[in-house]
């Protein structure tokens, strides 16, 4: 199944607490960094005035589009651009938001400057994201199996590392919210596409932290099936 479609990405419920997070003004626009296929952008162009969507990967930038002509929204928009070099003037958007890819980003402090940059002051900004366990080895040991399982993350933060993250840009943290997504090993395995030979390394790396609890992905089999829980926290901050 491709990542576009998993349940957890298009859950409308989830995407609403994040918007209800942020309690956008009608007025508000808004940048989604790293859109991918733009649920996040369009989920706030139902309550706000204007979306842009950003992504480097054309493919999901299509998709956005074409769920945006699906639904008939006529205030979002979707373009090509790399989070650490946002093509936009110092203070264009009211509320500026990313969900699931700071984990992708070599640079995330840099990522994070640039949403900065782009907020006028007294906007917010809003992360999603993925963290791992607050003691080192246990989070090294989650981003081995996510690595393998897809080339393209680089670190999961620990709670305390995104909160600092977001404190070290100048932020004032206004809420956090954490959650858990329920997510089924082959599931996930197949939507990263993750060769078979490398899928048999995670099924054993995720076995073992099952046995011996090794990074608070908390693993365990229910029905047979090898499943596992990731952390998620939503930080909702405000430029000063
Ligand atoms: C896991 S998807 C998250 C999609 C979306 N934010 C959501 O929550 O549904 C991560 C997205 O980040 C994009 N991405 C990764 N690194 C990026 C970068 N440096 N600049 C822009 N987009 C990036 C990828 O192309 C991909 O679409």
């Amino acid at each position: 199944m491709p990542f576009s479609q998993t349940a957890s990405i298009r859950d409308r419920a989830r995407l609403q607490r994040l918007v209800g997070a942020v309690s956008p003004a009608k007025s508000a626009s808004v940048l989604d960094i790293a859109t991918g296929p733009g649920y996040v952008a369009l989920a706030f162009a139902e309550v706000c005035r204007e979306v842009i969507g950003v992504d480097l990967t054309p493919g999901m930038l299509e998709l956005a589009e074409t769920h945006r002509r699906q639904r008939k929204l006529s205030n979002a928009s979707f373009q090509s651009a790399v989070a650490e070099k946002l093509p936009f003037p110092a203070r264009r958007f009211d509320v500026v938001v990313s969900r699931l890819a700071l984990h992708h980003f070599r640079a995330p402090a840099r990522v994070i400057t640039e949403a900065v940059r782009v907020c006028r002051p007294g906007g917010t900004i809003a992360i999603e994201d993925l963290v791992a366990s607050e003691h080192p080895r246990r989070a090294a040991y989650q981003d081995h199996i996510e690595k393998l399982r897809d080339p393209s993350h680089t670190k999961t933060l620990s709670a305390t590392g995104l909160k600092r993250l977001l404190a070290r840009a100048g932020l004032e943290i206004q809420s956090l919210s954490s959650s858990e997504l329920l997510q089924d090993a082959e599931r996930w395995l197949s939507t990263s596409s993750t060769p078979e030979p490398v899928a048999r390394k995670v099924r054993a790396l995720l076995m073992q932290d099952e046995k011996h609890d090794l990074s608070g992905l908390c693993p365990f089999h229910s029905d047979g099936r090898l499943q596992f829980r990731h952390n998620t926290l939503t930080v909702v901050a405000r430029k000063i």
